[in-house]
């Protein structure tokens, strides 16, 4: 079976969709896969890499590293792959595509829908599933109606903000129903980008401004004072396992890009020191967020712990980080799924769904 490993892209967070794929690359079933990475590039050219059948993870490093310096140059072609063409998926039967793409452009929706259209299996979640579960106002709205817990939040759209007589009432409408500190965040964007807290009126006036410049849509929530942060990992199609919870152990108290990503920083604490009712809350709720979105294959979920012991929902990922060094995996590896046979896993139910879907009426 043909394995279609796609990364890298538009989003901003491109170097970790590859240091995921790199992890995978050197961890996948060379038996069962012929692995054929197509590689996205900053400014969104599809290209297509070599045929692997063993892993060679230090070369594919390599010409990963090298296809990502070349996505800096402002020529569209190079030798250091072929353009992609799409065509080359539709209506194939042996293959499964695995879009290991964090953030816009991939966990989305937008990636999904054109695998749908194609016709192919994919690995993850569906097209709503995707867009819902990327939208932090869209979410929240799909949490509400299942009972999740979640923090009080107010939505603000461009649309009245606008108007400057309405965003000072909006203002006056944070100010009043939740107080300070709160968080606030582009509805759209993720990975911390569009993401600040304002601790004061006057700071939510400059929080509101940034948040805009990302997105039309704006979420502000209420903050937890001295939030611990969980994680769940979700594995399944229909019926989803909870792995264990982790917690992020951090220096300080906002989790921001740099320090997820870039001077590691943050301590994946496994297992969180929880209670078994708090293990048992999360891991509950995990499964309520992946099914009220309608999400498949693969979610992590993340919580706040307030210092009262209450968890809450923060947001759902559906296509988590995916290194070896990840959360996502981790927190499997400590529930006796090792990180190979997670990536088989995966696989699997990507193409079950893919066949279950061909069972109902509408898609036969
Ligand atoms: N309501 C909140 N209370 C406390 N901390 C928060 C709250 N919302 C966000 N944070 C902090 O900001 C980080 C990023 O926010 P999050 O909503 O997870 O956005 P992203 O999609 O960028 O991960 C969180 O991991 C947490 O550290
Ligand atoms: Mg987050």
């Amino acid at each position: 079976m043909k394995l279609y490993l796609m990364y890298g892209g538009r989003t901003v967070e491109h170097d970790v969709t590859v240091m995921s794929t790199r992890s995978a690359l050197s961890a996948v079933d060379y038996q069962k896969y012929e692995v054929i990475p197509i590689y996205i590039t900053r400014q969104g050219l599809f290209l297509k890499g070599l045929t692997l059948t063993a892993p060679v993870a230090a070369e594919t490093a390599l010409k990963l590293d090298a296809a990502e310096q070349a996505a800096w140059r402002p020529e569209p072609e190079h030798s250091l792959g072929t353009k992609f063409d799409f065509a080359e998926l539709a209506g194939q039967k042996d293959c499964v595509v695995f879009p290991m793409i964090h953030g816009t452009w991939g966990e989305d929706g937008t990636i999904q829908g054109l695998l749908e259209v194609l016709d192919v299996p994919y690995v993850g979640s569906g097209i709503c599933a995707s867009a819902v579960g990327m939208d932090k106002i869209m979410a929240k709205i799909v949490f509400d109606e299942y009972q999740i817990p979640q923090v009080p939040y107010l939505s603000v759209l461009a649309v009245h903000y606008r108007d400057a007589n309405k965003a000072a009432e909006i203002r006056e409408q944070i100010a009043t129903e939740m107080g300070f500190p709160v968080y606030v965040k582009a509805a759209n964007a993720g990975s911390s980008i569009g993401v600040s807290k304002a601790e004061s009126s006057e700071e939510l006036v400059g929080c509101l401004a940034d948040a805009f410049t990302y997105d039309d849509r704006v979420v502000v929530e209420k903050a937890v004072p001295k939030a611990r942060e969980l994680a769940v990992s979700l594995l399944g199609n229909d019926d989803p396992k909870a792995s264990i919870a982790g917690e992020i152990g951090k220096k300080q108290d906002f989790y921001d890009y740099e320090s997820k990503f870039i001077d590691g920083s943050t301590k994946l604490i496994i297992p969180a020191p929880i209670t078994a009712e708090q293990l048992a809350e999360v891991q509950k709720y995990a499964v309520m967020a992946f099914n009220a979105v309608g999400a498949a294959g693969l979610t992590r979920a993340d919580f706040f712990l307030d210092q009262a012991g209450q968890v809450w929902l923060n947001e759902i990922q559906t296509m988590p980080g995916f290194t070896q060094f990840s959360m996502y995996p981790f927190l499997w590896q400590a529930s006796g799924v090792p990180y190979p046979e997670l990536i088989d896993q995966l696989i699997q139910l990507g193409l079950e769904r893919y066949a279950s879907k061909k069972q109902t009426v509408a898609n036969k």
